[in-house]
């Protein structure tokens, strides 16, 4: 476990959002990427070793779409910086806890990704996000 990596921020109106971030952090956000398959549509903004992500649905199948259709737009989930995302999973499933999914996924901005089920951890929705090494 490194650092926080990222917090995920979910929104109803991506363009909207990221005008008032731009503002309030006073720059630019550096990438835009969609992720196919979770039909989500980032926006990462740089602060400091971390990063604000914020989240918007491409359809209303998504999980973002799910998360608004119960919740308010915000606080999404905390992604923590691993090295070794497999070594975490076996470490943490050996310790109880559960995830969403045991697979880690290619998530958005070169990372694999895994979240583990709110159930197990208070309430809040933690990924774990391992940099894509470039020559793999
Ligand atoms: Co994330």
């Amino acid at each position: 476990m490194n650092k926080i990596e990222h917090i995920g921020i979910a929104v109803s109106d991506l363009g909207l959002a990221s005008d008032t971030f731009e503002k309030l952090l006073n720059r630019k956000s550096y990438k835009t990427e969609d992720v196919a398959s979770e039909s989500v549509r980032t926006e990462f903004f740089q602060l400091g070793e971390s990063k604000l992500e914020l989240l918007g649905s491409l359809d209303e199948k998504s999980a973002i779409a799910s998360f608004l259709s119960k919740n308010r737009p915000g606080m999404h989930h905390i992604a923590i910086a691993v090295d070794d995302i497999n070594a975490e999973i076996d470490r943490l499933k050996s310790l109880g806890f559960s995830f969403v999914s045991e697979t880690p996924k290619k998530g958005a901005d070169n990372k694999r990704i895994v979240f583990l089920h709110p159930k197990s951890t208070q309430g809040v929705l933690v990924e774990l996000c391992e940099e894509i090494e470039k020559d793999r």
